[in-house]
């Protein structure tokens, strides 16, 4: 019997209790279709730096890098500076383990979900991946006479040829397996980011290798008005790290926000970290009320990757059917207590069953 090696950090605020009932469905997934999962459980996070000054140390990032996969639950507290935390356990784990697609699909499972009018499953269902690994997120910001009326603050945005090949060739590739429209998009600020002209020709150049894609362009500004207006003219969207955490929490409200929208950190053929994208929501924390499906997705996301194709259709189509069977009626925090949701979707993983 297959046996993965997963990595667990719950995180901050909500993270571990949208965890727990992410590991709900993945212990009936394990019980439905044959594996097994060996989980190390992680502290990392607030409370943990509060106690020990400890963020994430080389050596658990090292361990995870040699995982099948780990499952984030959420990173930020108000009591520790911020982007301390993020900066050390998030980037460390995408920057270290050179976790270079933020893998983020977006799909409307029900109408009822999404904000736009007259849009529907038909319309919504197209995937952005992100970079992970540079940009403004890989840049020391630098201060020069910090607090004083003449300040100076700058952080660039820093694109490597290889860093963009990589993810634009994985975008390309999955523009392909995916079968549906056979489009990619590439989504930039070229025209003002002149930086970005690397992306302009990579993105032409890695192009030809896919005659059967067909290619489209976006700035980033226009795009955040397309994604609104016609969602559905888009499969699979590439775009640099900064503008891709944008579009994402956007189309992230077209699914049904924040509760049901997952990621993966992935290293193509490596590791990979899955994550509901929302964030630690504290004032939710510890009360039931926070929506796990974006964490289940996650396991989903999770079950892909490590070659648990069958299971990972299954715990999606398991949240799909608790939404569209009027069981689950806002996505909201709480309308449903977490620990129901959790075993909403594992009784209906169970009614699919193999
Ligand atoms: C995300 C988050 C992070 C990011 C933050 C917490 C640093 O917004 O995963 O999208 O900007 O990448
Ligand atoms: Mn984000």
């Amino acid at each position: 019997m297959p046996n993965y090696s997963i990595g667990i950090i719950g995180g901050d605020g909500i993270g571990p209790e949208v965890v727990r009932e992410g590991m709900r469905v993945l212990d009936a997934a394990e019980a439905i279709y044959g594996f097994k999962t060996h989980r190390t459980i992680y502290p990392f996070g607030a409370d943990h730096f509060l106690k020990t000054g400890e963020t994430m140390p080389q050596s658990a990032i090292a361990e995870i890098g040699k995982m099948h996969a780990a499952v984030l639950g959420a990173i930020g507290d108000p009591r520790v500076e911020t982007g301390k935390l993020e900066f050390a356990i998030i980037a460390g784990l995408r920057f270290q383990l050179e976790l270079y697609v933020n893998l983020r699909p977006i799909k409307l499972y029900d109408s009822r979900f999404c904000p736009l009018k007259e849009k529907g499953p038909e319309h919504i269902d197209y995937v952005v991946v992100r970079e992970n690994t540079e940009d403004a997120y890989c840049a020391s910001p630098f201060f020069f006479k910090k607090g004083t009326p003449d300040e100076v603050a700058q952080q660039s945005m820093i694109y490597t040829r290889k860093g963009t090949e990589r993810v634009i060739r994985y975008a390309y590739e999955l523009a392909r397996k995916r079968g549906k429209k056979r489009k990619l998009t590439l989504c930039d600020k070229a025209n003002a980011v002149r930086a970005q002209d690397l992306w302009t020709r990579t993105f032409a150049e890695v192009g030809k290798e896919y005659p059967d894609i067909a290619q489209d362009h976006g700035y980033v500004d226009a795009m955040t008005m397309w994604l609104i207006k016609n969602p559905e003219f888009y499969d699979v969207i590439v775009a640099p790290n900064l503008f891709g955490d944008i579009i994402t929490d956007l189309s992230a409200m077209l699914q049904g926000g924040m509760g049901i929208a997952a990621g993966g950190n992935i290293h193509p053929g490596g590791p990979g970290v899955f994550e509901p994208i929302h964030g630690s929501a504290p004032k939710y924390a510890g009360q039931n009320k926070a929506n796990p499906l974006a964490t289940v997705l996650a396991i989903s996301m999770l079950l892909d990757h490590v070659g648990q194709g069958e299971a990972s259709k299954a715990v999606e189509e398991a949240v799909a059917r608790c939404l569209r069977s009027g069981k689950v009626t806002s996505l909201q925090a709480g309308v449903h207590k977490t620990d129901e949701l959790g075993k909403l979707v594992v009784d209906e993983l169970k009614t699919i069953g193999r």
